[in-house]
């Protein structure tokens, strides 16, 4: 029969791999990075101590926080040359083509992390990234709404420049603020790392063919960018803004249950957790907190979010398909409420995404019995048959 073939005993999935760096149990709703709970590290730690866990496998003592801060600190500068990428760009263009395209065009100016194989080269690229990133993401904005580039300063903590760099304007500086600024910096804690995700899994292919971590982070960046991945933050928040008003979720629950309606209720849901997504509850606490911060509690799209989340938990199709609120769901809110357009939430993602994405690569290229990723597939195509001459054909 066309197709039929059995599997060679041997077979095994390329797709599976095996990690130090993240947890999931996906049932119980945990998350542990290095073994260390999400929720103590987004309540306790800072993002640059997290990212320090993730490449090193171990909490920084002061003198170890110290030196690596300093180090993302030296590299957060871009080379002027980078500017004139963004020429080439319309104004309107999507945040993320500009990033999916910057952020490739880095390695053009590191020619020696180009060899992949040299663990120093590796461990100087991934500084690189995830100190420039910020600074990228910035420009990008800027650069969408005709604002000058801001500079990175040294004083600043990540994410106090990171805010300064997107809202400072020429006639006045960003006040910085320090609960947003410790909100940002607990987003970027949230979704640093999360296991063997699409784009995470997608930077893990594309290194293990030797391809520098400029070009691997960019192939990440590219596989974020979807609606199902990364791209639901702005979805959500798309979605929550088209439902408008509390009487009118009914209406987008019953779409969301109808198989012939290819809508999905953005935010809920995902691959491994069936129960709770631990970030979102962070996610949730924060968004309060900004919402308090800048004086615009209960906004329409929070009473929205708050009263689609208690129907649809409560909801006999999420609850039989383990449909829970995802890391997205609030995270737009908090976004949106700093004053980030939506095409900007998935370059946030993205920057945050960037240690996880190099921890992860440098961990597979750590391993001296590391091979080029090979998923295999299973054939359902035409048995073995003899050419045709085209005017032997019907
Ligand atoms: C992220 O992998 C990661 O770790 C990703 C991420 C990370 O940090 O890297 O956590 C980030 O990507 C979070 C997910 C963000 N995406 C969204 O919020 C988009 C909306 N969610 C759906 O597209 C969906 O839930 C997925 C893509 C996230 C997961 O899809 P699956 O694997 O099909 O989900 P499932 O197998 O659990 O679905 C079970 C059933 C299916 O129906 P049946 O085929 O059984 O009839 O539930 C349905 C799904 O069709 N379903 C939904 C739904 N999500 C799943 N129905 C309505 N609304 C939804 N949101």
């Amino acid at each position: 029969q066309a197709g039929v073939f059995t599997l060679d005993p041997g077979f095994t999935s390329t797709a599976s791999c095996e990690s130090q760096i993240t947890f999931i149990d996906g049932d119980e709703g945990i998350l542990l990075h290095r073994g260390y709970p999400i929720d103590q590290l987004a309540d306790q730690s800072g993002y640059l101590e997290v990212c320090y866990l993730l490449l090193n496998g171990k909490l920084p003592n002061q003198t170890e926080f110290k030196t690596f801060a300093r180090e993302i600190t030296q590299h957060t500068m871009l080379h002027t040359q980078m500017d004139r990428f963004f020429d080439g760009f319309r104004r309107d263009s999507h945040p993320m083509a500009m990033l999916t395209g910057n952020v490739g065009a880095l390695s053009a100016f590191y020619p020696s992390s180009m060899d992949s194989a040299d663990p120093e080269e590796r461990r100087l690229a991934s500084i690189r990234l995830i100190a420039k990133m910020p600074t990228l993401a910035a420009r990008i904005y800027k650069y969408s709404i005709g604002q000058p580039f801001v500079n990175p300063r040294n004083e600043l903590s990540y994410a106090e420049n990171f805010l300064r760099m997107c809202f400072s304007v020429p006639a006045e500086d960003y006040k910085i603020s320090p609960t947003l600024s410790k909100a940002m910096d607990r987003f970027f804690i949230l979704h640093a790392d999360h296991e063997q995700n699409a784009s995470t899994s997608t930077v893990r292919l594309a290194g293990s063919s030797g391809a520098h971590p400029y070009a691997a982070v960019a192939a990440g960046v590219a596989c974020l960018w979807g609606p199902s991945h990364g791209g639901a933050n702005e979805a959500c928040l798309n979605m929550l803004r088209e439902i408008g008003s509390v009487d009118r979720i009914p209406e987008f629950i019953a779409r969301a249950k109808d198989k012939s309606d290819p809508f999905r209720l953005m935010g809920f849901g995902h691959r491994v957790y069936k129960n709770y997504d631990p970030r979102a509850k962070v996610m949730q606490q924060t968004a309060h907190e900004v919402l308090d911060e800048l004086g615009v509690r209960d906004t329409p799209i929070l009473k929205v979010a708050m009263e689609l989340e208690k129907i649809a938990l409560n909801d006999e199709y999420f609850i039989e398909k383990k449909l829970y609120p995802n890391v997205d769901f609030y995270s737009g809110i908090i976004l949106d409420a700093m004053g980030f357009p939506t095409e900007m939430f998935t370059v946030l993602f993205a920057l945050a995404r960037t240690v996880g994405w190099v921890s992860q690569l440098n961990e597979m290229l750590d391993d001296p019995t590391q091979r080029i990723g090979r998923p295999r597939q299973i054939y359902t195509g035409e048995a073995m048959r003899d050419f045709v001459p085209v005017s032997q054909r019907s």
